[in-house]
């Protein structure tokens, strides 16, 4: 069981975890957030070919999806390496949890009050679709290509919606605590100061 360690403390590396964690996160949802809209391979496309069709350029479709390919490509490859980081980023910090035991309250604890409670559900599940993501998106990029590839995908990218919604969450709730009783919260997760 993952004891949980003194709350008056962010050690250097939980704090150097936290933001890097954070900067690789919001990096892997804005590159996937372009390869949904403006971005992606089919939108680009049709834009080409219409846009060609107009001084009477005809581009078969294949033609097409190879440049809007070549376009957003070099875009999403940083969505792989934000991928290979976080994944290095998890490990450490399973690492820090089992040898210097988690940051938050366990959500069992007759001791957490509520609102604890909420805040490490939201933290465990965040660990769980991360971890999910993560070996989906591996999965998606170096696993055999066979019937399951769209389950991994479908998996990958409701794991990473969740991680989205969880990231507006944890800041609406880190601005409430810091306007309420958690003052200098924040600041502890930057100097690690109490
Ligand atoms: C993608 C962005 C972010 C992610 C994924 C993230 C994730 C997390 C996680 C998982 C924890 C629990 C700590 C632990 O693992 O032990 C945490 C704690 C914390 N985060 Fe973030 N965070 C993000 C952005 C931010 C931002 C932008 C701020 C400040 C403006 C922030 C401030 C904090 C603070 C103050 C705590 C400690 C909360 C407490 O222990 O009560 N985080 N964060
Ligand atoms: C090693 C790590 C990762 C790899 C190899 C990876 C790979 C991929 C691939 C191949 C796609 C495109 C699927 C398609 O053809 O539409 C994709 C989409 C997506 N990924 Fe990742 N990914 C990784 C990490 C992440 C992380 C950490 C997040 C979220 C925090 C994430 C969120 C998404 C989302 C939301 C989409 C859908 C984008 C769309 O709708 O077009 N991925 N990822």
């Amino acid at each position: 069981m993952i004891r949980m360690a003194t709350q008056t403390h962010f050690s250097l590396f939980h704090r150097f975890l936290h933001w890097t964690i954070a900067v690789a996160i919001f990096l892997a949802l804005f590159t996937a957030f372009l390869h949904y809209g403006w971005m992606n391979g089919r939108a680009i496309s049709s834009t080409l070919t219409a846009a060609l069709a107009e001084k009477n350029i005809t581009l078969s479709s294949d033609d097409a999806r190879g440049i809007a390919r070549k376009i957003s490509r070099p875009m999403f490859q940083w969505h792989f390496y934000a991928g290979y980081v976080l994944t290095a980023l998890l490990f450490l910090r399973f690492l820090d949890f089992f040898t210097k035991g988690r940051k938050f309250a366990s959500p069992l604890s007759k001791e957490a009050n509520s609102k604890q409670k909420l805040q490490s559900w939201l933290y465990i599940l965040f660990y769980l679709a991360l971890t999910i993501v993560l070996v989906m998106g591996l999965l998606l990029k170096f696993g055999p290509h066979n019937d399951l590839h769209e389950i991994f995908e479908t998996i990958h990218i409701y794991c990473g919606y969740f991680i989205g919604i969880f990231v507006i969450l944890h800041i609406i709730g880190i601005w409430l605590g810091e306007n309420a009783e958690d003052k200098g919260i924040v600041s502890k997760m930057i100097n690690g100061k109490e």
